[in-house]
């Protein structure tokens, strides 16, 4: 486990993910059998990877890649570096024969992420790409509802992403410097676009174009050893898509906004049948039936409370740790041949968005989202 000292790699995927799975006893195979994963810790700072080590009682750690990926036991290669580091490491590790399974963006350009998808399928291995939000429980509640032809004929998306990230000093920043800083792999492009490709196609349906403009609000901020530094990223993009069949969704992305809503993403799906709005956890609904008459008059107080109108959906029950289901995904089919179709090709189609959004924004135009090349 490669860049495990980071945010994602110590909180959502050691600690929620493999410790958690060890502590269940492993995940269970259709004959029963268990898969329990034995982590070797991979990083570049000995003081921070000790820490770690100590504090979950692992005993194997190390700063030496090479010496990792050499290791006979060793047959997954996961990757949660700054995105900038991954695809050179995901390269070492297809060579070395390992599987691999990493976090998004995959790569940091399209070149490269189609060059380590087309590696690995040369090579025989299983890959994988984390997709985290479509495990989460609002979003699998809404694609239950898309799934059960809830909407209709779906008109229309829109979504909000984001919340303030401090500046620094204090309060001190919630994210790590590099994502303010082009040079270093940052911007909320690369970061949220290569979500909002999968969660499009895989719970709306497949993009076809996309408009963006995004921006640089705040051009310094203060990293972790408290030095200010220029922005050179954006943080905040405002994009509309066109979807297969004609649906329109508009997603605003931002780390500059102060949050009114119930979660930190939602997103609004409206349908000629019914409404939903779907966060992380929840999702609410609106039938045609219960849709409120609303009439414009600004002169007389408010006489219909709309959120009123909605109601929660509970969907299937027995949400689990995204990151964890999407593991026990790739570890039973790393084992034992399961399907896991969110491959390094479906990583590259997140990259793509990314880097078509981007061109967009540099150009001022709508841009077409082509078929990948295999
Ligand atoms: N799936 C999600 O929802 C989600 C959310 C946030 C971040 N991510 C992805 O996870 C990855 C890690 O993000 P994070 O927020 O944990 O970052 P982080 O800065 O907290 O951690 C980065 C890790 O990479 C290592 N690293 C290696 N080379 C580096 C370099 N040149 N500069 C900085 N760090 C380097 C660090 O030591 C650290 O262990 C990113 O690719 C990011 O896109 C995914």
């Amino acid at each position: 486990m490669n860049g495990v000292t980071g945010r994602m790699g110590t909180n959502q995927h050691l600690v929620r993910s493999i410790l958690a799975i060890r502590r269940q006893g492993g995940v269970t195979l259709p004959d029963g059998g268990k898969v329990v994963p034995e982590p070797l810790l991979v990083g570049r700072s000995e003081d921070k990877l000790r820490a770690l080590a100590e504090e979950h009682a692992l005993e194997r750690w190390t700063t030496d890649l090479g010496g990792a990926l050499a290791e006979p036991d060793c047959e997954i290669y996961f990757d949660a570096q700054a995105t900038a580091a991954r695809a050179a490491a995901v390269e070492k590790a297809i060579a070395a024969g390992k599987h691999v399974y990493c976090e998004k963006p995959s790569a940091p350009d399209l070149e490269s992420a189609l060059r380590i998808a087309r590696l690995a399928r040369e090579a025989g291995v299983k890959h994988g790409v984390v997709q985290d939000k479509l495990f989460l429980p609002g979003l699998r509640k809404l694609r239950a509802l898309v799934d059960a032809g809830f909407f209709g004929r779906i008109l229309s998306v829109r979504g909000e992403f984001g919340y303030w990230v401090f500046e620094g000093p204090e309060p001190a920043p919630q994210r790590p410097s590099w994502n303010y800083r082009s040079e270093d792999g940052g911007g909320i492009l690369a970061d949220m676009f290569s979500h909002w490709r999968y969660v499009l196609d895989h719970v709306i349906a497949p993009v076809r174009s996309v408009y963006t403009l995004a921006a640089t609000h705040i051009g310094e901020r203060v990293d972790e050893r408290g030095n200010p530094y220029r922005c050179t990223a954006e943080d905040a993009a405002y994009a509309v898509f066109e979807l297969e069949g004609g649906v329109v969704a508009q997603l605003n992305s931002s780390w500059c906004v102060r949050v009114d809503r119930d979660e930190l993403f939602e997103l609004q799906v409206d349908g000629t049948d019914g409404s939903a709005v779907a966060g992380l956890r929840d999702c609410r609904v609106q039938t045609g039936g219960e849709t409120p008459r609303a009439v414009w008059n600004p002169d007389v107080p408010n006489p219909l409370r709309f959120r009123d109108s909605w109601v929660d959906f509970e969907g299937d029950a027995g949400y689990e740790n995204a990151f964890k289901v999407q593991w026990e995904l790739f570890l039973r089919h790393v084992a034992h041949g399961d399907p896991f179709p969110w491959d390094l090709f479906e990583g590259a189609r997140g990259v793509q968005l990314a880097e078509l959004a981007t061109r967009s924004w540099r150009e001022r135009r709508v841009v077409e989202v082509p078929e990948l090349p295999a």
